[in-house]
């Protein structure tokens, strides 16, 4: 974990929703901010990695199940945590599918299916959440690169990520002055299960490292400090906003800029 500047009991006693929570980056946010404090639930579709989840978080985090296509069975889990633990101070949608495939090897059905859980999942949990809400909540939507830089075999999760940053800034204009909606676009994370299936040989793996300015990869913990941060009363007059945190990777070609300039 890189040395953090949030305070131990910054998020006591608030409520934290994270769909798609139970793996990978959402996982290490929804830790953070129980680390931090938070009663946290979080939500996936197989109970049994909800069910280890919540466990891995402890500190009375709960495991909640429902597919974030379906919004009664969303907005049911929410109602269920905000039962729990009282209204949701932050909510964040980052449930996401993916695969590689050209347009032609991908079917209407295949692109519907990663637009419906991203894109559509992202405006249901909000949607859904609204009611649930306490006053001055924060929302975050994970979005990705891809939403601002087109990328072959991508086409469902370019349009899906997209739509996701201009659903976040409609809803900021829609839902302030009270709550305030941003979002994440996180480079490429190590560990984590986007980064194998999109970078799956270590060709394509050189290729995303070449487009980051700080050449390295990213560490979830970083990511979820960007989430605390945007919760937090730091971040308090920002909202509509697309916070990178990608090492620079949504830039261009790093590694070839450099060496243009002598510096690689
Ligand atoms: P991950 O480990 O696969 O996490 C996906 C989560 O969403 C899991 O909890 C999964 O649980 C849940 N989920 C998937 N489909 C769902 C559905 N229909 N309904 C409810 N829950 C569902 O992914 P990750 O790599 O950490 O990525 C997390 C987020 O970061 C995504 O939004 C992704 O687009 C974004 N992102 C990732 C990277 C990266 O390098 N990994 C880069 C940029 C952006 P179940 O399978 O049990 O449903
Ligand atoms: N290439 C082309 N089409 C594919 C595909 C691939 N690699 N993988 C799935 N599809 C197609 C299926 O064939 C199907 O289309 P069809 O009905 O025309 O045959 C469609 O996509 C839906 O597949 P299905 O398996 O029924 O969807 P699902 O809702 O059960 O699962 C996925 C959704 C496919 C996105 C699945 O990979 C998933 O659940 N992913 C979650 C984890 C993840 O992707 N994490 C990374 C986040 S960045």
């Amino acid at each position: 974990m890189t040395q953090s500047p949030f305070k131990d009991g910054l998020f006591e006693g608030k409520v934290v929703f994270v769909a798609g929570g139970t793996s990978g980056i959402n996982l290490g946010i929804a830790k953070r901010f129980a680390e931090l404090g938070a009663k946290v639930a979080v939500l996936g579709r197989n109970p049994e990695k909800a069910a280890n989840a919540a466990a891995e978080i402890g500190h009375d985090a709960i495991g909640l199940t429902a597919d974030v296509r379906d919004y009664g069975a969303i907005v049911g889990a929410m109602t269920q945590a905000r039962d729990t633990f009282g209204p949701l101070d932050v909510v964040v949608s980052g449930a996401a599918g993916n695969f590689l495939a050209p347009v032609l090897g991908m079917s209407a059905n295949a692109f519907k299916t990663v637009v419906d859980i991203d894109l559509l999942g992202t405006f249901n949990v909000f949607r859904g959440c609204h009611g649930l809400l306490s006053p001055n909540a924060s929302l975050i939507a994970i979005t990705a690169g891809q939403a601002v830089n087109p990328m072959q075999l991508q086409a469902h999760a370019c349009a899906a990520k997209a739509g996701i940053n201009q659903l976040v800034r409609v809803l900021a204009l829609e839902w302030g002055p009270n709550v305030r909606v941003n979002g994440i676009s996180p480079g490429p994370i190590e560990g984590t299960e986007g980064m194998a299936r999109l970078a799956p040989d270590a060709s394509t793996k050189q290729k995303h490292f070449d487009r980051i300015a700080m050449k390295r990869w990213g560490f979830i913990d970083e990511i979820a400090e960007g989430a605390v941060f945007l919760c937090s009363d730091a971040a308090k007059y920002v909202t509509g906003t697309i916070l990178d945190i990608d090492g620079g990777s949504s830039l261009g070609d790093a590694t070839q800029r450099q060496i243009d300039k002598g510096l690689a």
